[in-house]
C-alpha cells in the first residue's frame, strides 16, 4: 500500500504532550479535537454517522448524490485529494463521478488517524482497480505543503470538519491550502448549516450515548499515551449551542473534585466538582460567511449546493490568482 507518513508515533506523542500541557494548564481547560481519533475514536465517529440524530453525513451524501456529476464536469479533476478522509465512504460518489467523466487518475486521502486511513485505503484499492491511491498520514493544519502536484487537483474537505477549527485557525487553514494549490485547482468544502438548536444539540447528544463515548475517548487516549489516571466515567458529556458564536461546544464536566496525574508530561491537574473541559467546537455556517471566508483566502466560490432540507452545504470553489 502506498502510504506516506508525515507524522510518526514520536511526532504524535510530542504534539499530544504539548497540546495537553497547554490545554490542561489553561483556564478554562481545553483539548484540540484531533486527539479523539485513535482507532477506537475513529470507529466511534463512524458509529455516530449512523445515528438517527446525526444528520450531517446523510445530508452531505444527498448533496453528493445529486451533484457529484456537476463537480466532475466543472473541475475535470485528475487528482482527488481528501483531507480528514476518515472512512472515505461518501468520497466514493466523487471517485465514481470523476471516473465516469474520464479524468480521474489518482486519489490522495490524508488523515491523522493511521488506522482509519489504512482500512479505508484497503477498501478503495480493492474496489477501484487501476486507480493510483496514495495515502498520507498527516495533519491538515501542518502538512498541506506536501500535497502532490501535477494535473488539475480537487481537494475535498467533507463532513463539516472545517467547523472543528476555531475561526482564526480556519482562516490560516484556508490560506495555507490556497498557497499549496495553483490557480485552476478546486476545493470542495462541506459545511454544516445553522438550524434549530434542538436539532443541533440532539445531533451532539444522542439518546444512545455514542457521542458521549466519543467525547470521553479523548481521556482514554491521554491515559494510554501519557500514563494518565483520568477516571473516565467520572466525566459527564455536555453539548451546548452557543448562539453568539454559532457553534456547538462539546465539553466534559467533572462530576466531583478530582486530581489527575499525567506523569509522562510531568503534570498534575486538579478539577473542581462541575468544572468543564472543552473538547470540541463544531461551527455551523451560513452561505455569506462561507463565501466571505473562501474569497478572503483566494478562492472564488463557483457553486453552492445543499440537501433538499437545507441542512448541509457543499461549496465548490476555484483557486484564483492572488
Ligand atoms: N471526512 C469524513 C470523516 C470526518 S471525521 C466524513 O466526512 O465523514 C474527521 C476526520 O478528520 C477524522 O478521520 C480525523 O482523524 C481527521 N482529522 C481530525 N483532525 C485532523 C487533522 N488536524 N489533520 C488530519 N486529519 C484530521
Ligand atoms: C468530524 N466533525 C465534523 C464532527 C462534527 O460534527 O463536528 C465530529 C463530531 N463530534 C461530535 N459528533 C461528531
Amino acid at each position: 500500500m502506498n502510504l506516506d507518513h508525515y507524522l510518526d508515533d514520536d511526532d504524535l506523542v510530542r504534539e499530544l504532550r504539548a497540546d495537553v500541557h497547554n490545554g490542561l494548564t489553561a483556564q478554562p481547560k481545553w483539548l484540540p479535537p484531533k486527539w479523539f481519533y485513535d482507532a477506537r475514536g475513529s470507529e466511534l465517529f463512524e458509529e455516530i454517522t449512523r445515528l438517527p440524530e446525526y444528520y450531517p453525513t446523510r445530508a452531505e451524501r444527498e448533496v453528493l448524490l445529486r451533484h457529484a456529476g456537476d463537480i466532475a464536469r466543472t473541475t475535470n479533476a485528475k487528482t482527488l485529494i481528501e483531507l480528514g478522509s476518515g472512512s472515505s465512504e461518501k468520497t466514493r460518489l466523487l471517485l465514481d463521478a470523476l471516473r465516469a467523466h474520464g479524468t480521474l487518475g489518482a486519489f490522495v486521502p490524508l488523515d491523522v488517524s493511521g488506522s482509519a486511513l489504512r482500512e479505508a485505503m484497503a477498501r478503495i484499492v480493492a474496489d477501484y482497480p487501476g486507480l493510483s491511491v496514495h495515502g498520507v498520514v498527516g495533519d491538515f493544519t501542518r502538512h498541506l505543503g506536501h500535497l502532490p502536484s501535477g494535473g488539475t487537483r480537487l481537494v475535498a474537505f467533507l463532513g463539516g470538519t472545517i467547523g472543528n477549527l476555531l475561526p482564526a485557525e480556519r482562516a490560516q487553514f484556508l490560506a495555507a491550502l490556497r498557497a499549496a494549490l495553483e490557480p485552476g485547482d478546486w476545493l470542495l468544502l462541506g459545511t454544516d448549516l445553522v438550524k434549530d438548536p434542538a436539532v443541533l444539540v440532539a445531533a451532539y447528544d444522542d439518546a444512545a450515548g455514542v457521542t458521549a463515548q466519543f467525547n470521553r475517548n479523548v481521556l482514554r487516549v491521554l491515559n494510554r499515551e501519557l500514563d494518565g489516571d483520568f477516571d473516565v466515567d467520572a466525566f459527564d458529556h455536555v453539548a451546548l449551542w452557543d448562539a453568539g458564536q454559532e457553534w456547538i461546544e462539546m465539553r466534559l464536566r467533572a462530576r466531583r473534585a478530582m486530581r489527575v496525574r499525567l506523569p509522562v508530561v510531568d503534570l498534575t491537574v486538579d478539577f473542581a466538582a462541575g468544572e468543564e473541559l472543552r473538547t470540541e467546537i463544531s461551527a455551523k455556517f451560513r452561505r455569506d460567511g462561507v463565501d466571505r471566508e473562501l474569497t478572503a483566502a483566494g478562492f472564488a466560490p463557483r457553486h453552492w449546493w445543499t440537501d433538499p432540507a437545507g441542512r448541509f452545504a457543499q461549496s465548490l470553489a476555484e483557486a484564483v490568482p492572488g
